[in-house]
């Protein structure tokens, strides 16, 4: 494995904490995702289900999991399929996980083999009242037309026991998963850790005339190097105006001289997430706009970050955000007062140059699982990230960093990716 052993007690506490929110007498069946394919023989790489991971620890593909704690039967209370090896998978793809080695990651006792999973449920299916099945409910899931394992195993299950109850087992994991274990956070810090790495490497490359992908490079070479799974996102490597389209990352233009470059970019460690945005001067030293820019959108951060904090409600730090962004921009002569004070309140202003909201849950998602209309809470991992952007000026401003909620306020897990303009240009030597 390229991360190091996560303690499977962890695990067992997740497994926990989810049956203790289940209905009496379920089964619950999560599965692993499908190995997406490209258009010949070869394949995308493997990102497993995070629901799955969350509960056993498996990063592997063809995976289910069983958990049935009113089972009769104590060897039918936990079990996890995985998929049994052989001579032609040996040759071709190596090692896969054996029976020993899953249940040391996961903590579950009982493993069986994956092509052994309907006979073996077929016995404890007609004790059970109904079963929870894994879904993609993220609110801003992508609905396209392709199948996945989760789907399969719906209309499997339904089709074959039609008379049981269904429930959600998403519904669960998402309340759970918003709090971060201690061993979450260390991981989400490494992943942070190498970002700081990379983004110390790109400072050092930067210069008039890089190609984005260059500084892509950069920080590719430092997840890699540091047994990082994958970037936790395309990463943004935006230049000038290409900054004010928001989710740019074909990172195929040349870094100008005068230009300001935004990077929005994470890793993915052990399946946990960073996710951090920092802009940088293409030569080394912002122009007089850039700074004021930047310092604007700094002081957001600052101010916003510490607006984080337990029993607050998701959409009423995002108004006070705005409002922040909206005091900025009237100071950058981009807005005046007298406008805002007769402007449509469905259509405010700064919505021209602020567009997004600034903070969501970082962790096995980079967009992570929550409910919105819930408040902050203690031991949840938010990022921060206001933005300005100015089209017609060419410069588009975004400072995002990932904050640890605690009792005695927010701890910054990327305190040490430097952000302050004196420190950047100190570090770019062009
Ligand atoms: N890179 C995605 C985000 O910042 O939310
Ligand atoms: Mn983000
Ligand atoms: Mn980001």
């Amino acid at each position: 494995m390229r991360y190091n052993t996560i303690p499977n007690s962890l695990f067992i506490k997740n497994r926990n904490n989810f049956i203790s929110k289940t209905e009496k007498n379920t089964i619950t069946i999560l599965t692993s995702n499908d190995i997406k394919h490209t258009n010949a023989d070869d394949v995308m790489g493997f990102a497993q289900n995070n629901d799955l991971f969350y509960l056993s620890g498996i990063d592997q593909e063809d995976t289910i999991l069983v958990l049935y704690p009113d089972a009769y039967k104590p060897e039918n209370k936990e079990i996890l399929f995985v998929k049994e090896t052989n001579e032609h998978i040996r040759v071709w793809d190596g090692e896969k996980l054996t029976k020993e080695q899953a249940s040391q990651i996961s903590g579950i006792k009982r493993i069986e083999w994956v092509h052994d999973f309907e006979k073996v449920l077929q016995l404890m299916a007609f004790e059970a009242d109904g079963f929870y099945l894994g879904h993609n409910e993220h609110i801003k899931r992508v609905t396209n037309n392709q199948q996945t394992q989760q789907d399969r195993m719906i209309n499997w299950c339904k089709e074959k026991y039609p008379l049981h109850q269904y429930y959600r087992a998403a519904k669960i994991t998402r309340t759970l998963r918003i709090v971060k274990s201690k061993e979450e956070v260390e991981l989400i810090q490494r992943a942070v850790d190498i970002s700081v790495e990379g983004f110390h490497r790109v400072l050092k490359a930067v210069k008039p005339n890089s190609k984005e992908y260059e500084l892509e490079a950069e920080l590719t070479y430092a997840l890699v190097k540091n047994g990082g799974l994958r970037h936790a996102f395309k990463p943004i490597i935006a230049s000038g105006k290409n900054a004010c389209a928001l989710h740019y990352n074909t990172n195929d233009n040349n870094c100008k001289d005068g230009d300001m470059i935004l990077l929005d970019f994470g890793v993915c460690y052990g399946n946990y997430n960073s996710d951090t945005t920092r802009c940088i001067p293409v030569n080394g030293k912002f122009s007089n706009r850039q700074k004021e820019v930047y310092t604007s959108v700094l002081k957001c951060l600052k101010q916003g970050s510490e607006l984080l904090k337990p029993g607050v409600v998701f959409a009423d730090y995002e108004k006070q955000m705005a409002s922040l962004v909206e005091t900025e921009l009237i100071k950058l002569g981009l807005l005046n007062a007298a406008d805002i004070a007769i402007q449509d309140p469905d259509k405010p202003l700064y919505k021209k140059y602020f567009m997004h909201n600034t903070a969501h849950h970082l962790g096995l998602d980079v967009h992570d699982v929550g409910v919105y209309s819930k408040t902050m809470e203690l031991g949840m991992v938010l990022t921060c990230e206001p933005g300005i952007y100015i089209f017609e000026e060419g410069i588009g401003c975004r400072l995002e960093n990932d904050y640890l909620v605690t009792e005695t306020g927010t701890i910054n897990l990327t305190q040490a990716m430097p952000i302050e303009i004196e420190e950047i240009e100190k570090l770019i030597k062009v």
